[in-house]
């Protein structure tokens, strides 16, 4: 690829430092694998593999042992996506929300990723779960800078360490679940990169005096809207649903079908089993939901801390839905994405993409 004669920020997470600051946010359940994650990597930017739900797609999971293949297929994507970028950085995203979220954590540091990415929920204990692993990056993600500043806080005084880096997703247009909890708060403008980034940089410049790289997501998808969030004073920025239709998305062909023929006002905000809201298709299913008629499949493995479904019956498994959708079952899925998923329209090639945003003359 030609590179454009401009200079980028340098993204550097921990001892990590990517060709471009981009990273590919982790998408579950197994939406951004080992192949997606190895060949952006491979691009120059971070590639994430998602940890959520992973043994449901593996053959070894058997029906009963649910958390020890994940953290099997864990450590081996980690290896697959490593042997197609050997010298890219490999984060994994792992969810504060899951069940078996510390396992997740250790098998990924244990497997070898450069950096763990972790939100649904504030990573408070993440230090402590990834200690013995100086080498892997350690970056929350968060809707605010009050977030950042109890993260901050509380590592600090009780590990004497700080964030590598953190992400900033805005709920106004990310994919999948969103950081706030109540659905009024999705479209204030008070959690907008344009509100949180400049006042996040301010307080860790001026306040906190430290140098942590911020990351802007949710809603970015070309060249300007990077450039917006650079000179707003992110350092990287980070995309998820223009990644999960590429040619090496780790998703079945139906799926990237669903999204590539979505329309704008297919995409719609719902109450999720884990009691925030999240940005979704309006499939089938999702309108049953809307009805209050959706029938569940089976609670199949307790993998999350909080789930309505598990606890009261209501709602339905989400683990479920997202398997269905990861095979493009389009009638029971559930197809979490970004609000300009109506900007995709063909299976782009990762290594467009890159050329596209950085390369000369595009
Ligand atoms: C299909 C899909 C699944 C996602 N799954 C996760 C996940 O497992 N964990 C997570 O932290 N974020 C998840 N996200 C959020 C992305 O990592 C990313 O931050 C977000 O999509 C950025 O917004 P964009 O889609 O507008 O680029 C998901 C997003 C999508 C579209």
């Amino acid at each position: 690829m030609k590179e454009a004669s401009r200079k980028w920020p340098k993204l550097r997470l921990g001892k990590h430092e990517s060709k471009y600051p981009l990273i590919q946010g982790g998408m579950g359940v197994r939406i951004s694998g080992p192949r997606l994650a190895g060949a952006v990597a491979k691009a120059g930017g971070v590639g994430t593999i998602a940890s959520v739900g992973l043994a449901v797609c593996s053959p070894l999971y058997d029906g009963k042992n649910y958390f020890e293949v994940n953290k099997k297929v864990i450590r081996d994507d980690i290896a697959l996506a490593r042997s197609i970028a050997p010298v890219g950085v490999i984060a994994v995203n792992a969810m504060v929300a899951l069940t078996d979220y510390e396992d997740h954590v250790r098998a990924a540091c244990e497997g070898g990723a450069d950096v763990i990415i972790s939100g649904s929920g504030l990573p408070l204990r993440l230090p402590e779960i990834a200690a013995g692993y100086p080498d892997v990056a350690l970056v929350p993600i968060v809707s605010s800078t009050k977030a950042a500043k109890i993260i901050n806080r509380r590592w600090e005084k009780h590990y004497g360490r700080l964030p590598d880096g953190f992400v900033v997703e805005t709920p106004l247009y990310a994919g999948g679940h969103l950081g706030v909890t109540r659905q009024q708060q999705v479209d204030d403008e008070a959690y907008s990169l344009e509100h949180i980034i400049p006042e996040l940089v301010a307080y860790l410049e001026e306040e906190a005096k430290v140098d942590i790289p911020v990351i802007a997501a949710g809603g970015i998808w070309d060249r300007d809207d990077m450039e917006r969030m650079f000179s707003l004073g992110a350092r990287g920025v980070q995309l998820g649903t223009r990644f999960a239709t590429t040619v090496e998305g780790d998703a079945s062909q139906g799926f990237k079908d669903v999204l590539i023929n979505a329309k704008a006002e297919d995409v719609v905000v719902i109450k999720s089993p884990v009691g925030i809201p999240g940005r979704v298709l309006r499939t089938p299913f999702v309108k049953e939901y809307l009805q209050e008629r959706v029938k569940s499949k089976p609670c199949f493995a307790n993998c999350l801390s909080h789930c309505a479904y598990r606890n009261e019956r209501k709602a339905f498994c989400i683990a479920q839905a997202l398997v269905d959708a990861f095979r493009g079952n389009y009638e029971e899925g559930l197809f979490f994405c970004g609000s300009n998923v109506s900007r995709i329209n063909r299976m782009e090639k990762v290594d467009e993409i890159f050329q596209e945003l950085f390369g000369e003359g595009s």
